[in-house]
């Protein structure tokens, strides 16, 4: 955990001087609207450099193409820029993410939101934690009092089932957020800023660290039925609605 937040707070900082001072470059990935920006390359550059020094054996998989095999077990999950879009366009929602995972499962992990200097942190079994405190989900129980976040794909079909998902389910909660960084809105559970976070169609580096303070911090995450979640689909939500959660994402009411 300790390794993930320091690494994870040196990228951000850096990408954080390169919003500011530049140089900045631009290029598209998956779409038109996936981009990709220099400093998504150097934070990678920089993450997987101080890893290798300080975990050699090691293995890596993360974002922008850097892979390693690992010879001790552990592979570590990396997002360099979580959120480019609102990086591009100096919205603070930001993040790098970092986890260390094991058999696939994450054991420790950090989401650092350089813009607002917050350091999410968690290790399994030992808690979540932001700075000296240590987070727990909101004890809200019913869902049409929940503030519910989500995201959406970079392809466009794949967007228009989602807002149609966002459309049925509006009506029955407080108010959606898009907040535009997976593994920020998986920290804003954990710390009860959202009651509730949705996604689908994910890649592992988006969830690993997140995922792991979520259930830190006592949200339970599971996929829309209750399963096992993954990259593919998670709900992280407070004890409290999950259920209800649940079924406003596959119930009746969802038509899609
Ligand atoms: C994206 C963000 C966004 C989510 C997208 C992700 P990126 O990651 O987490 O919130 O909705 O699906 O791909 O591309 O900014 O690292
Ligand atoms: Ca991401
Ligand atoms: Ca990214």
């Amino acid at each position: 955990m300790n390794v993930a937040a320091g690494v994870a707070r040196r990228a951000g900082d850096t990408v954080l001087l390169g919003r500011r001072h530049g140089p900045f470059a631009v290029e598209t990935k998956s779409t038109p609207t996936d981009m990709v920006t220099l400093w998504d390359g150097r934070s990678e550059s920089l993450i997987v450099r101080e890893l290798s020094e300080r975990r050699p054996h090691d293995g890596v998989l993360a974002e922008e193409g850097s892979t390693r095999d690992s010879d001790s077990g552990i592979v570590w999950v990396v997002d360099p820029i979580d959120g480019t879009t609102n990086f591009l366009y100096n919205l603070a929602g930001f993040a790098v993410s970092i986890a260390a995972t094991v058999d696939g499962r994450s054991i420790a992990g950090a989401v650092y939101l350089p813009a607002t200097r917050e350091l999410f942190v968690a290790a399994r079994g030992a808690g979540a934690w932001l700075g000296g405190r240590r987070l727990r989900c909101s004890p809200t129980t019913e869902a049409s009092q929940a503030l519910i976040g989500t995201g959406f794909s970079y392809l466009a079909e794949e967007r228009a089932r989602q807002g149609r998902r966002v459309a049925s389910l509006i009506e029955h909660v407080r108010d959606v957020r898009r907040l535009g960084a997976a593994a920020p809105d998986l920290c804003f559970v954990a710390d009860g800023r959202l009651d509730a976070y949705f996604e689908e169609n994910l890649r592992p580096w988006d969830v690993a660290a997140g995922s792991l303070v979520a259930e830190e911090a006592g949200a339970i995450v599971t996929d829309f039925t209750g399963g096992p979640a993954s990259d593919g689909q998670i709900l992280a939500s407070t004890p409290g609605i999950h259920g209800a959660m649940s079924e406003l994402l596959t119930g009746p009411l969802h038509s899609t």
